[in-house]
């Protein structure tokens, strides 16, 4: 068999919705599915053939939804089962298909299971979540099982004094990491999924997949922050010792009895070789996996990784990560999920294009060109088709809703409070950051069109509307054949049109280049060469000899006004910023 046999979810085009700012259908304030039901169209006719919903499960909504309380309802705020079952009817009768979030690696403080888990250490549902007894110094003063820090906040540990014990939670303390090991969770799950698929859902993006078995024993973990209490451990819960048998065992006993797409969400791991144990069809796991070495690219990783805190990065270090990932496996069969931006990210034109008025749409489209052109399943994210970008620097700390910008604001101020003595400290350094990484900004209301809060909502939005929505929203440019959003469109039916352009091997030219990156894909009789401009300059591209260029036709490219395409290729090209072109070999 070929290594790669053609499939729906391999050709598909993924959207992911975040539902309380794509569209506010009652005018509370909030995104609902009522609000996605009504914009369908829309996703139609950009060339969408799947949608991811965030989670829109009843929840505390203490990490937006990511903390589950009844993974079998709606949260009131997002609508009903009834108009879950309507949204998806209105998914199939346009030929699209629907995914659901799966947050299994931990509940919500307030599921029912972790509140009868925490009643009493002899509860039938003790043993669903993770219970260890505190630690004791040599004074008598009580400390959390080991050293583990969480995710957005102090120890991973929390202390509930009804049965003195503490329970684990790899991010907030509302957030209870659910026990793997037991086999009645499992079935738990599986049950969940089953109910879902029931009711026709056609997929799952499965969030944080990779940490849900944990190293045996719990060890602390080493120091790698001389001076912090609590220590990163992701080495030990990332990839853990039993995580390949449980999704077997998903696989198994739900995945393989229904024609699903399934992508795990894997952080925490920048090696292709572990995560491809998830993917490689020989191990009957998952479709693909969301790796995040480019969405980490511009954030420091030593001695720390630092999320919120942005590192100028190298165009070649970007092109060796989506080379070495492009490359990786084909004969096993490896298949890749090609994103850029979700609800954790900031905007991609912001960070890896240039968000300035002068160049904001050019190199949006140019970095629309790299996504169709890589090979995998193309996810793309919402706002990413119109050219959103982050909000500005003049919004306050009060404007970031997200817990995760709120803890580390906060967490950094208190410290330099203590450590200056004054209450007046300096967080310009820290606004920066968060203005230029901070999740927030995928998260502001979708901007559909000029009128008041950008159409999001007739009421007011649950988050501040970004500034510039009077100019950039989907109406205007859906009345604009230059816009991005029509160009996005074209880009997505290239990439339909093109089978090389998805399942081509892909060969870099010239890695060493800190301003072009250009690479050639290969499928059966067809070739494509994709030629990118990572630099506002203008720049001449030499292209290396041994290939008969001149077969090439220019199909593509994003200077609307002088595409040059005409001209035979080679052997050089003539670039402008952020000029961006693909060339096919027909003959
Ligand atoms: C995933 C989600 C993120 C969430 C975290 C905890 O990374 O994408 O939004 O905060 O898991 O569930
Ligand atoms: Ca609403």
């Amino acid at each position: 068999m070929a290594p790669h046999p053609e499939t729906w979810w391999k050709n598909a085009v993924i959207y992911q919705i975040y539902p309380v700012s794509f569209f506010d259908s009652n005018g509370d304030g909030i995104g609902d599915l009522n609000g996605i039901a009504s914009k369908l169209d829309y996703l139609k006719d950009l060339g969408v053939d799947v949608l991811w919903l965030s989670p829109i499960y009843k929840s505390p909504l203490a990490d937006m939804g990511y903390d589950i309380s009844d993974y079998r309802d709606i949260d009131p705020r997002y609508g009903t089962l009834q108009d879950w079952d309507k949204l998806l009817a209105g998914v199939h009768a346009r030929g699209m298909k629907l995914m659901m979030d799966l947050v299994v690696n931990h509940s919500s403080d307030e599921h029912e299971w972790f509140i009868e888990s925490k009643s009493s250490k002899t509860h039938p549902k003790r043993d669903w979540y993770i219970w260890r007894p505190p630690r004791y110094d040599a004074a008598g003063n009580r400390h959390p099982p080991n050293n583990w820090k969480a995710q957005f906040e102090g120890s991973a540990w929390d202390y509930d004094s009804t049965t003195d014990e503490y329970y684990l939670h790899l991010y907030l303390s509302k957030q209870p990491d659910l026990n793997w090991e037991n086999l009645d969770v499992r079935q738990a799950v599986w049950d969940l999924m089953s109910f879902w698929i029931n009711r026709g859902c056609d997929g799952f993006r499965m969030d944080v997949i990779n940490i849900i078995s944990k190293v045996a024993g719990l060890p602390d973990a080493p120091v790698t922050d001389p001076g912090e209490e609590y220590q990163d451990a992701s080495p030990l819960f990332a990839n853990g010792p039993h995580v390949h048998e449980y999704i077997q065992e998903m696989n198994l006993k739900v995945l393989s009895q229904h024609d699903l797409i399934t992508v795990g969400e894997t952080p925490f791991t920048h090696s292709a070789a572990e995560l491809a144990k998830y993917v490689l069809p020989a191990n009957k796991e998952l479709n693909m996996v969301f790796h995040f070495e480019i969405a980490d690219l511009d954030s420091p990783s030593l001695p720390k990784h630092e999320p919120f805190i942005h590192r100028p990065w190298k165009v070649s270090e970007f092109k060796e990560i989506v080379t070495r990932w492009q490359q990786f496996e084909r004969d096993a069969g490896f298949w890749n999920a090609i994103f850029i931006e979700n609800h954790d990210r900031a905007r991609s034109v912001s960070r890896f294009g240039n968000d300035t008025e002068q160049w904001r749409a050019i190199s949006a489209k140019m970095l629309a060109i790299l996504e169709v052109t890589l090979g995998g399943t193309q996810y793309v994210f919402q706002g990413q088709e119109l050219g959103l970008k982050n909000f500005p620097r003049s919004w306050g700390i009060e404007e970031y809703k997200d817990v995760a910008s709120q803890n580390w604001y906060h967490e950094i101020l208190e410290k330099r409070k203590r450590e200056s003595g004054k209450d007046d400290v300096n967080m310009s350094d820290i606004l920066d950051g968060l203005q230029k990484k901070a999740r927030d900004h995928a998260r502001v209301p979708m901007q559909w069109d000029s009128s008041a809060h950008a159409g999001f909502t007739t009421g007011v939005p649950w988050m501040g509307v970004n500034d510039d929505y009077k100019a950039w929203n989907a109406a205007a440019q859906l009345d604009d054949d230059k816009s991005v959003r029509s160009f996005w469109k074209r880009a997505l039916r290239l990439r339909k049109e093109n089978k090389v352009l998805i399942y081509g091997d892909f060969v870099s030219l010239s890695p060493q280049n800190e301003q072009i990156f250009a690479y050639t894909r290969s499928y059966e009789d067809r070739h494509a060469f994709v030629v990118l401009n990572f630099t506002p300059e203008n720049v001449t591209f030499t292209l290396p000899q041994g290939e008969n260029w001149s077969k090439f036709v220019g199909v593509f490219g994003n200077q609307e006004e002088d595409l040059g395409l005409d001209a035979p290729l080679g052997p050089t090209v003539h670039l402008k910023g952020y000029e961006g072109r693909v060339y096919i070999q027909t003959g």
